[in-house]
Order: structure tokens, then sequence, then C-alpha cells
């Protein structure tokens, strides 16, 4: 089924801006650390452009998207820190857009003063994104519109790039994971019990359901709910897993997602014990920079099913490092390091 699923994914044309293969490596120190199961990680923060983190996948076709509308802009949005808007920053320099974002306040209470100005505010300003700062509604994809509304009226050609670029085209994207975990495990001769990541905007989730579900039958996709709101995850991973699934021509049924809650913390954005201890781990065995909001997040729920029994020590675990790394400057001594 691999092979099949190659050929539906190669009728989307992507740009590529992202680079890839992304590595998938051996956590043995964390692994030992733990007990078992043997631990990988597959390293999307190293998609290259900007920073990396992984946006830059679901970017890539996208915006494949996005130039053949004959845009000159692209709108998106997402909190002061927001991963997501500072890769679509980093490729719109790339392909010479011009770049407006919505930057959300209030979603996220800054835990200090480098919020507003470290980590990837910093970097959207250098990559030369205009900046709107708009007040946080809820509505996740609300001011993105107005502001692409607004940018017409002026005679711009604006490409709407929804919150987390998550939508049924992002979600294909992701889908191209699961061939390189594929392909990646079978060479090193490991079936993955199950592939385990941070789940928020969720169309990463819904890529890497429907992609296992055809190509990977035996791997549980497995996401962590970071944003504190399982069912609204859960709901928005099944809905673009569906219109993945469609898109892809391939049969979908829902039990292929799995969103597992209480790892999250208090709230989305604020870092709690579990989280700042996975990311300190991560950091000191294996020298991965993860992130408070999200990676840092997905890796405490992780060590938190293991401690829990829930795969036996002789199973294969790929965690996927969604990237975020550069928020870890903006959160600063919040995270006592
Ligand atoms: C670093 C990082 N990891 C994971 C995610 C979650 O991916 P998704 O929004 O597709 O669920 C995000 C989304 O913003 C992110 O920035």
């Amino acid at each position: 089924m691999l092979a099949d699923l190659e050929a539906r994914l190669a009728r989307f044309q992507r740009l590529g801006l992202a680079h890839l293969p992304t590595p998938l490596e051996p956590m043995k120190r964390l692994s030992a650390h733990l007990g078992g199961p043997r631990l990988w990680v597959k390293r999307e923060d190293c998609t290259g452009v900007g920073l990396g983190g992984n946006k830059l996948r679901k970017l890539d076709y996208v915006l494949h998207d996005a130039l053949a509308s004959g845009a000159d802009t692209l709108v998106s949005g997402g909190v002061v820190q927001s991963n997501s808007q500072r890769q679509v920053a980093a490729a719109a320099a790339r392909l010479g857009l011009d770049c407006h974002l919505a930057v959300y306040h209030g979603r996220v209470a800054p835990p200090n003063a480098a919020y507003e100005t470290s980590g990837n505010a910093l970097l959207n300003r250098l990559f030369g994104a205009t900046l709107h700062d708009v007040p946080w509604t809820g509505d996740r994809n609300g001011a993105i519109r107005d502001l692409a509304h607004r940018l017409t009226e002026t005679g711009r050609k604006p490409y709407v790039i929804p919150y987390g670029v998550s939508n049924p085209l992002g979600a294909v994207a992701y889908a191209t994971t699961v061939v390189e975990i594929a392909r990646q495990s079978a060479a090193l001769d490991f079936v993955p019990s199950a592939i385990v990541h941070c789940s928020g905007s969720a169309a990463t989730q819904s890529g890497l359901a429907v992609g296992a579900a055809h190509a990977l039958p035996d791997t549980r996709v497995v996401g962590i709910d970071i944003d504190a709101e399982p069912e609204r995850v859960h709901a928005d991973v099944i809905a673009y897993a569906k219109g993945a699934a469609d898109l892809l021509d391939l049969p979908f049924d829902p039990a292929c997602t799995e969103v597992v809650a209480g790892h999250a913390g208090p709230a989305y954005g604020i870092a709690h014990e579990a989280t700042i201890e996975a990311i300190k781990l991560a950091g000191r065995l294996e020298a991965l920079a993860l992130d408070p909001v999200y990676s840092g997040k997905g890796l405490a729920g992780m060590i938190a099913l293991i401690h829990a029994g829930r795969w036996p020590a002789d199973s294969d675990l790929v965690y996927i490092h969604t990237g975020g790394t550069p928020s870890l400057f903006a959160y600063g001594d919040s995270l006592g390091l």
C-alpha cells in the first residue's frame, strides 16, 4: 500500500521549499533513561527554511496552490509566538511575496517581556512580514479573512493561509511524512507501534492518520492535545482527515484518529512541570531543542503514556519533533534554565 499512497500523493504538486526527507534518528539515551520502548525521533524541526518546523511541509503544497492562483501576498495569522506564521513569513521571503500577518493578542498571558519581541516575533520582522495586532476572539481565521479582505480592497491579490496551515490540502501534504517514516523504518528494520506527536490546529495529525491507515496499518497515530481543547482538536482532526481522504480518493474511518487529553497543562501556551521536565530530558540526553508550547508538551504526553505502560519495552515508537525551537528563547527564564 506504500507505493499506492505515494502514487496518490504524486498527483499533488509541491514547490520543493522544505528540506525533505527529514532525518529519522534513534533516541538511545532517552530510551535507556525511560527503560524502553525503543524511541526514534522524526526531525520535522529540520525542514530548513526560516529555522524549519512542521508547517513547511504543508506550505510546500499549499503555496504551490497560492502561486498558481496568481497571488502576490500571503495572509495568515497566529499568536505572538506562532511558529506557523513565522514559517509563512519565511516562505514568503523566499518566494518574493508580500506577507501580512494577523498577530493575535490575549490567547496567552505573556510569561515575560521577551515574549513580545524575541523568538518567532523577532523572526517575523527579520523575514520582512507586516504585522497587524488584533485581539484574540477564539475565531482563529476571522481576523485573517478580514485582513485579506482589506488587502483586496487596496488592489492586492492575497492568498489566505489558514491558522496553523490546517486544511485538507495541508493534511494531504502531511501524509508524505508517513511515506518517509515507512521507508526509513523499513531500512532500519522496524515497524513503529506508534507515531506520537502534539496536535493543535490538527492537519498534521489528519495527514498522518490518513497516510498510516493506508501505508502503515500496524502503526497507531497518537496525537497529544496541547490546546487544552481535546474535543475541538479531535473534531478538527476528523474533519481535515476526511477532507484529505476525499482528495486522495481513499476511504476514511474516524477510528484511526486518537487525541489524548490531559497533557496540555493549565492552558495553551503555559509550560507546566511535566513539559519543562521533558524539555530538559530531551536537551540533556539527546541534544534536542523542544519548545514549551508544542513539542515539549508532546514529549511530556508520550513519556506519561510510556510510564502508564501503554507500549511494551520491546516496541518501537516514533516521536515527531514538530519544531517550535525559536519560542524556547521567548519563554526564557520561565523554564528555570
Ligand atoms: C511546533 C509545532 N508543533 C506542532 C504543531 C501542531 O500542528 P498542527 O497545528 O498541525 O496540529 C504546531 C502548530 O502550530 C507547531 O507550531
